[in-house]
């Protein structure tokens, strides 16, 4: 199941995600005329690094929340039609009319709690040989905010699900990819004390946890978890990915 977003929020905020998306962009070799997939685009800060890249190429901007589709829409105007958006869920075969030359996808796979499906409906856009660079939370993320979920409310962690380098790689071959290489970073993040790190929380991290809360308990959850943090520093681990489509894998809509 795919959460709400409060697209205004974390479009300001995300700097952290941005800063690791341009990383990861970089990762992915580009000629200019390819026409790539940002799977889970999200607002589209790091969709438009990725645009900018590609002169004569297009990007399909898809993500699950039409709020983040808006505003990817209003970010990414300047680009006309070399950007198409796409609202849709990464669990589901994708409804792409044309195949893809690479994909690109960052912080969003830890999103999707069956991975294997997810690679099986990313090679199946992908034209053989293409690229899949990739960046999410993976195995030990966040774990000093799990332990403090775990010890208030319901002690619910939340629907992600952070990956081992070794089960990615694992699943990516099954999907059909080949060159697969997938390894982990930490990423120790210090936040703005007060009201960033609170927003932040709110707004990324404890999303979904809020969602299940009445409106009234929802400032005081976030007020607990910080507290019993021992500094405003989220324990960030990512898991990347670089992997290539092999040839022989069905097109989309041939399943
Ligand atoms: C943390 S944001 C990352 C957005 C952007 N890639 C970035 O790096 O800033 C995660 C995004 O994944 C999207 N998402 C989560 N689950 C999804 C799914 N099943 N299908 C498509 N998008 C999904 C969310 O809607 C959200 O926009």
């Amino acid at each position: 199941m795919t959460r709400d977003w409060d697209a205004g929020t974390y479009d300001r905020i995300a700097d952290p995600q941005a800063r690791w998306g341009r990383g990861v962009l970089d990762r992915l070799p580009l000629a200019g005329d390819e026409r790539v997939l940002d799977a889970g685009c999200g607002t589209g800060r790091v969709t438009e690094l990725l645009a900018v890249r590609l002169p004569r190429g297009h990007v399909v901007a898809l993500d699950a929340s039409a709020s983040m589709i808006e505003a990817a829409r209003g970010r990414l105007a300047p680009f006309g039609d070399r950007v198409e958006f796409v609202v849709a869920d990464l669990a589901r075969p994708l409804p792409l009319s044309e195949p893809i030359d690479a994909i690109l996808s960052t912080a969003t796979f830890h999103w999707l709690a069956d991975h294997d499906v997810l690679f099986a409906n990313l090679a199946a856009v992908l034209r053989p040989a293409g690229r899949l660079v990739a960046q999410c939370g993976g195995v030990g993320n966040i774990a000093s905010i799990h332990r403090v979920l775990a010890g208030i409310g319901d002690g619910w962690l939340g629907a992600t699900y952070y990956a081992t380098p070794l089960d990615t790689a694992r699943r990516l071959q099954a999907a059909g990819f080949v060159d697969v290489e997938c390894w982990l970073t930490d990423e120790p993040t210090r936040f703005e004390p007060g009201a960033p790190f609170e927003t932040f929380l709110r707004t990324v991290i404890l999303g979904a946890h809020l969602q299940r809360l009445p409106e009234a308990e929802r400032d005081g959850f976030v007020r607990t978890v910080v507290e019993r943090l021992p500094e405003p520093l989220i324990d960030y681990v990512r898991l990347n990915i670089t992997a290539r489509r092999a040839a022989g894998v069905p097109e989309a809509g041939s399943r």
